[in-house]
């Protein structure tokens, strides 16, 4: 396995991965049967408008795992709302009153702002990362990340957030394990926020050897 940069080859491998972890971090496909709506929220924005930030865990023949994001949350957003939703809107036009799982989704994504939180403004940064199934709990998770924080902290990045569902119980011990911590946000709902300091005197939680 190696961890490399993004490459525009790993697009589709890259949806399959977001696909397969996207219901809590398990495979989403009974939820949401089109299989670009999930990447087109949670995984190609990033891919394309941050690609210097997105890496894959490659087995050899496709990437098994990635980790994307944004080094700044609202500029990112201002970039979601007229360079992505543009090229999006015609296959997902706005819903009014979701009432299913594919048009709550389709909510989410016309409502980029929501990504903006106040409580976490010192936390400039986010990410989302996924592996596939088979490809976990195999130390990819912490390389991938290691490799995301490094490029941050090359971008000069005080510190980055993430948005969980807290019933994803597996991606908190994680996140623990690596030395996220919990900020509070008022109104979370379903969601828990986690955040983690970058920087050159900043480093991931012990390792397995230490
Ligand atoms: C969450 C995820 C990215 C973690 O990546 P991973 O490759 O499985 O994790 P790693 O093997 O690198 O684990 C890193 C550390 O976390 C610990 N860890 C990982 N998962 C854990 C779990 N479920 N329970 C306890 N510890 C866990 C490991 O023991 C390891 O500790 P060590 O390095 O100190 O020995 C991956 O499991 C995944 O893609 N899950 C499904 C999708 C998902 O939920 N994504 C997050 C959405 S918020």
């Amino acid at each position: 396995m190696i961890i490399r940069p993004y490459r525009d080859s790993d697009r589709d491998a890259v949806g399959d991965i977001c696909v397969r972890t996207a219901d809590a971090g398990g495979d989403s496909r009974h939820l949401y049967p089109d299989l670009d709506l999930m990447p087109t929220i949670f995984a190609w924005p990033y891919t394309d408008l941050e690609p210097s930030l997105a890496f894959v865990a490659d087995d050899g023949e496709r990437a098994v795992g990635y980790v994307v994001g944004t080094a700044d949350t609202p500029s990112f957003v201002a970039r979601f709302e007229s360079e992505w939703l543009p090229r999006v809107s015609d296959r997902y036009p706005p819903v009014a009153e979701p009432s299913t799982p594919t048009e709550d989704m389709v909510h989410l994504l016309h409502h980029p702002r929501r990504m903006i939180v106040p409580a976490l403004a010192d936390y400039p940064a986010h990410l989302h990362i996924d592996l596939l199934p088979e490809h976990q709990r195999s130390g990819h998770g912490r390389a991938l990340m290691t490799a995301f924080l490094g490029a941050l902290a090359f971008q000069g990045v005080p510190a980055v957030h993430l948005g969980m569902l807290t019933s994803n119980t597996a991606a908190r011990a994680f996140y623990d394990r690596l030395g996220f911590h919990e900020v509070d946000v008022p109104d979370a709902g379903p969601l828990t926020y986690l955040g983690l300091e970058v920087g050159p005197n900043a480093g991931l939680g012990a390792s397995a050897a230490g």
